[in-house]
Order: structure tokens, then C-alpha cells, then sequence
């Protein structure tokens, strides 16, 4: 199916009309509570996974105006501790729309609530695939470059894609499984 799909992409959506980033960012706001915690007392490194994951979801979603998955995460770093009573901030914008696959960017910050300290804790990139209700990938609606920021984050968004499709193409062929 992937070979196949690749060579013979779904056309985008004819009825489908081009949007820019801001018609689609999404964010999602979460208060970090015990059950949130790892053993160590700090908020799981899965807890902040999910809230990416369900911020990215949204963005994807109101973008493409169908249901998407996620076909990937780009390796994630996690550069502060987040603590309970803290707010989890997930602010997700669509980077950058090919045939089916979009990229979505999220920046996750952890708010103090009494002070307003906010710290950028991680920033991931995330895969999203709108599909149809077969659960096939389907064309998206292109995307409107509104910005000089916009233009460099859609740059950017295309290198990640050669290097993480590149990746996975020499690992399928490595195996011998292509
Ligand atoms: C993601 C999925 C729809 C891709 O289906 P597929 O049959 O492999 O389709 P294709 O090979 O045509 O890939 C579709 C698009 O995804 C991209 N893609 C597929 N795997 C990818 C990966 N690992 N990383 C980045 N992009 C990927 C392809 O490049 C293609 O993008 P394009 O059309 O914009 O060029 C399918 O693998 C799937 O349903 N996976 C499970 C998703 C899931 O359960 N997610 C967690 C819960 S939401």
C-alpha cells in the first residue's frame, strides 16, 4: 500500500479550501494533578507525550476538516521538569501540508498559575495523516503562507520530512523488505 500510495498520490481534496496556520492553531491547556505524576514526584514524560499528541490531533484536524492520525513524532526532548499544580500548555500549528501528510509543531510551556512564570519545557513535530472513513490517506487543503515565520517553520518542515521519510526508506531497504 505505502509503495503504491507514494507513486500514485491522493489528489487533494478538490472541495477542500486552502487555510493558513492560524485557521487551524489550537491549544490546549491542562492543570497537572497527582495522577499526572511519576514516581519521582514530577509530571510523566507520557502525560506531556499525550497532550502533544491530543493538541497536534486538534490542529490537524481543523485543518484538513476530516479525522487525521498520527503517522509519527520526531524524537522529543524534554528540557525542564514539569511539576504538579503547574499548567501544561500545548500550542499546536500546522507547519507545512504535502498530499496526505501534514506537519504539525508544538511547543509545550509549564505555567506557574500564581506567579505566571512560564517555562518552555519541550517542542515537538509531529506526522499527521488525514484519512477518509475507510481509514485511507486523503488529501488535505493546502496552506496559505501568511508570514515570514510561517515561510521559514514550512522550510524547516520540509527538511525534517527528507530526513525522517529518507530515514525510513533506508532502513525498509537495509531489511531487504521494500
Ligand atoms: C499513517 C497511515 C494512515 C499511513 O498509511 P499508509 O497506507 O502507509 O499510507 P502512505 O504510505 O501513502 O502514507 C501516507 C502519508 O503518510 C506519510 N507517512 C507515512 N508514514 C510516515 C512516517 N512514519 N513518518 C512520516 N510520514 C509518514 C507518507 O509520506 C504519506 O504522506 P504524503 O501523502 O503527504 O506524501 C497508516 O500507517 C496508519 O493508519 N497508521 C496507524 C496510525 C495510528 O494508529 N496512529 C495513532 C493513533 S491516532
Amino acid at each position: 500500500m505505502s509503495q503504491q500510495a507514494r507513486s500514485d498520490p491522493v489528489p487533494a481534496d478538490k472541495h477542500a479550501t486552502a487555510k493558513p496556520p492560524s485557521a487551524s492553531a489550537s491549544t490546549l491547556v491542562r492543570p497537572m494533578g497527582i495522577g499526572d505524576a511519576n514516581t519521582l514526584g514530577f509530571v510523566h514524560g507520557g502525560t506531556v507525550m499525550r497532550c502533544v499528541d491530543e493538541a497536534a490531533g486538534l490542529a490537524g484536524t481543523r485543518h484538513a476538516g476530516r479525522r487525521v492520525v498520527t503517522a509519527g513524532m520526531d524524537r522529543m526532548n524534554f528540557l525542564h521538569k514539569v511539576f504538579v499544580g503547574e499548567l501544561l500548555t500545548c500550542s499546536a500549528s500546522v507547519n507545512a501540508v504535502w498530499t496526505t501528510s501534514m506537519e504539525v509543531g508544538v511547543r509545550v510551556e509549564a505555567e506557574n498559575p500564581m506567579t505566571g512564570e512560564r517555562r518552555h519545557t519541550s517542542t515537538a513535530y509531529l506526522t499527521m495523516v488525514a484519512i477518509d472513513s475507510s481509514g485511507e490517506p486523503v488529501g488535505s487543503p493546502p496552506l496559505i503562507i501568511e508570514s515570514e515565520i510561517e515561510q521559514r517553520r514550512q522550510q524547516e518542515a520540509g527538511l525534517r520530512r527528507k530526513n525522517r521519510l529518507g530515514e525510513r526508506d533506508e532502513i525498509i531497504s537495509a531489511r531487504g523488505t521494500g
